[in-house]
């Protein structure tokens, strides 16, 4: 199977030295759904949003699943591969500076932002995960991840066991990212607290 490219929106800061929120959405989304909340991140960042390329039932994702909470992994080696490329090209033609790459993931978009942790350590400066889930059933640690990492789950989220989400964080970790997780008491939907907490945490790293 081929790359294939992704429907995107790209919105410069006009500063090249500026960082770069890559915004992934949830399963169901597109590209147009983290705007707005990238917005409250201020308008210092370029934007770049990708669409999901992959198609359930309809509703664009970024990988398969075989089921809720169990996933294709080949597809999802495929398509982190073919996520890194694209944003790596779309950095060069629109000039943004690939290290200044912060993922802002929801959900499925959190996951392949994980995987990419995993399977590219060098390639994000740094990732927001928002309800996120391990990506891979077994997964080791890496190295070379030294980039600042944020996340938020749910205590009463039915998507995501607590024990789980302790293993994944305690994996990270290992591989040497610099994790701040903070647990919320919500479900899967996204609250403002999630997003006080995230862009607090971005500002103090990333202005
Ligand atoms: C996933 O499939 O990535 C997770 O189950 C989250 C979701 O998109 O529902």
């Amino acid at each position: 199977m081929e790359f294939q490219p992704f429907q995107y929106i790209y919105k410069s800061a006009g500063n090249p030295a500026a960082p770069t929120l890559l915004l992934l959405h949830g399963t169901g989304g597109d590209e147009n759904d983290l705007i707005e909340l990238a917005a409250r991140f201020g308008n210092q960042n370029n934007l770049l949003s990708l669409r999901g390329n992959v198609s359930e039932h309809g509703m664009p994702r970024f990988f398969k699943r075989l089921g809720m909470g169990v996933f294709d992994e080949e597809d999802l080696k495929f398509r982190t591969d073919e996520l890194v490329d694209f944003v790596g090209k779309i950095a060069a033609q629109e000039g943004f500076d690939p290290k200044k790459l912060v993922a802002l993931g929801y959900s499925n978009g959190a996951n392949i932002a994980g995987s990419t942790l995993f399977m590219h350590p060098g390639f994000l400066g740094g990732a927001i995960l928002l309800r996120p889930m391990q990506p891979f059933k077994v997964l080791e640690p890496v190295s070379g991840g030294h980039v600042p990492v944020f996340a938020t789950t749910g205590t009463t989220d039915p998507t995501i066991r607590q024990s789980d989400t302790k293993k994944y964080m305690d994996l990270l970790k290992k591989s040497g990212y610099a994790v701040t997780h903070q647990e919320l008491q919500t479900g899967h939907n996204l609250t403002q607290e999630d997003l006080h907490l995230a862009v607090a945490w971005f500002h103090e790293r990333f202005k």
